[in-house]
């Protein structure tokens, strides 16, 4: 008889993922790894042999809510034999620490360690295991991987790590140097992504467009990945410091690749800038922000915005609101400075704005923000608009959502399977960041 697996020799294994969109990826190569060692993913944490957090380390909450959430699940080994552990960020920036302060934490694992995850599997149950050495050739080239909503968008590296050190960001002693990988492999990735019904590839990198293979830059790769024929391409985050011609030609002229801009600020005032080690000063960011505009037509720009970073002063701030206004950002993602060890704002810096000053300008900030979005988004009812379904609205049955190219959500009524297609919409109506739609055609 042939040899068939036991299924006690089955794992079953529940992850849970925080943070960026990177961290999205590498659950899904972290399912890819385990499916292949036997084990199956499932979305019950109470029938899991297995428990991982992939998780953030940029500000502080990222990391308490998963202090939070592991002490949490830790009452399930009163049931069950199952191991948890931290894996990603947090792990590479907590270290045995983290093994330390949580008792019933099992294992943690660095980015860069992901391959030996089946290793886990072998150990006694009592055994804890902690790994955050790095290596900075690792580019999971090769490794399996799993999408586990198997949905129309799909997430692509272009390159690990980052070598900007913004003095008050973790990332670069999380995710270890920058690595890009090969235009070739990124190409070969959308292509079997396509086969598989993706519609739309979004390419990641802490600072994509400094992507760099050989002589060629990030406005070449888009090119390439264009030439697939994939009806969508989008990519997060370009740097200010490595915007080019090349990259803005290849968007405007590219069909197929949508005219949404990330590109985070932090701040809007030169000397803070500095501070942070951005690298641009508020006017060249400006100078960017005005080009995009004028060589994309209908370009959506978005942005982060770092309010009370160590010595703002009132009037540095308001240069933060005035370049908001002045960019006319489509949105933001807003933050409150949150000190980080290991970095060098951390060291160098007092982190001198009171936590209540610090909320007021965040409040500020975000109703600034609102504002602006709200002003885009009435400019668009009665507009057409193609959107891809890519999501189930929450608010009632039919609903469902989609993209506009400009990364605008559109709420959709249809009792249609329309999953993954492109469809016309006419704006009905705006919320605060959502659009109400109708299809047409
Ligand atoms: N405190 C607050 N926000 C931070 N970010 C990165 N590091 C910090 C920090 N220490 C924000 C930046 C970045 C986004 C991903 O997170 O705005 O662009």
């Amino acid at each position: 008889m042939a040899a068939t697996h036991h299924p006690d020799t089955r794992h079953a294994v529940y992850i849970e993922t925080y943070g960026c969109q990177m961290n999205v990826r590498d659950t899904e190569m972290l399912s890819g790894i385990l499916r292949h060692a036997d084990c199956d993913i499932i979305d019950a944490p109470e029938m899991a042999d297995l428990i991982l957090l992939n998780t953030c380390a940029v500000r502080e909450r990222a990391e308490q809510r998963v202090i939070g959430r592991v002490t949490q699940l830790s009452s399930l080994k009163k049931r069950r034999s199952v191991r948890i552990g931290v894996v990603g960020c947090m792990a590479q920036h907590l270290k045995e620490s983290l093994l330390e302060s949580l008792p019933d934490l099992d294992f943690i694992l660095g980015p860069d360690t992901y391959r030996t995850l089946p290793e886990i599997l072998k150990l006694d149950l009592s055994d804890r295991h902690a790994d955050w050495s790095t290596n900075r050739s690792e580019l999971y080239e090769g490794v399996p991987s799993y999408r586990h909503d198997g949905g129309p968008v799909a997430f692509v590296t272009a390159m690990r790590g980052c070598d900007m050190m913004c003095t008050f960001c973790v990332v670069p002693h999380t995710r270890g140097r920058e690595r890009c990988r090969s235009w070739q492999d990124i190409v070969a990735e959308t292509a079997k992504l396509m086969d598989e019904g993706v519609k739309e590839v979004v390419l990641l990198g802490q600072t994509v467009n400094a992507w760099q293979d050989g002589d060629m830059g990030f406005g070449s790769l888009l090119r390439k990945v264009s030439e697939t024929g994939i009806p969508r391409i989008r990519f997060t985050s370009p740097h200010p410091l490595y915007y080019g011609e090349e990259e803005m030609r290849a968007i405007a002229e590219c069909e197929n690749i949508c005219e949404a801009i990330h590109l985070p600020v932090q701040s809007g005032n030169t000397s803070v800038l500095e501070r942070m080690n951005r690298r641009y000063t508020r006017e060249e960011y400006l100078d960017i922000a005005h080009t995009i505009r004028r060589q994309i037509p209908h370009v959506t720009l978005s942005t982060d915005i770092i309010v009370g970073f160590p010595g703002e002063t009132e009037a540095q701030f308001e240069d933060t609101l005035s370049l908001m206004e002045e960019c006319a950002f489509d949105s933001g993602y807003l933050f409150k400075y949150s000190p980080r060890s290991g970095t060098r704002a951390d060291r160098e810096f007092e982190d001198d704005v009171p936590d209540d000053v610090k909320q007021r300008r965040l409040e500020r900030v975000i109703e600034l923000q609102t504002e602006l979005t709200r002003r885009v988004q009435r400019a668009m009812v009665g507009g057409e608009y193609k959107i891809l379904i890519d999501g189930i609205g929450n608010r009632g049955p039919n609903q469902l959502t989609g993209r506009t190219r400009g990364n605008r959500t559109v709420v959709i009524e249809s009792a249609e399977e329309l999953m993954g297609r492109m469809v016309q919409v006419i704006i009905e109506e705006t919320g605060t960041w959502t659009l109400r739609g109708r299809l047409i055609g």
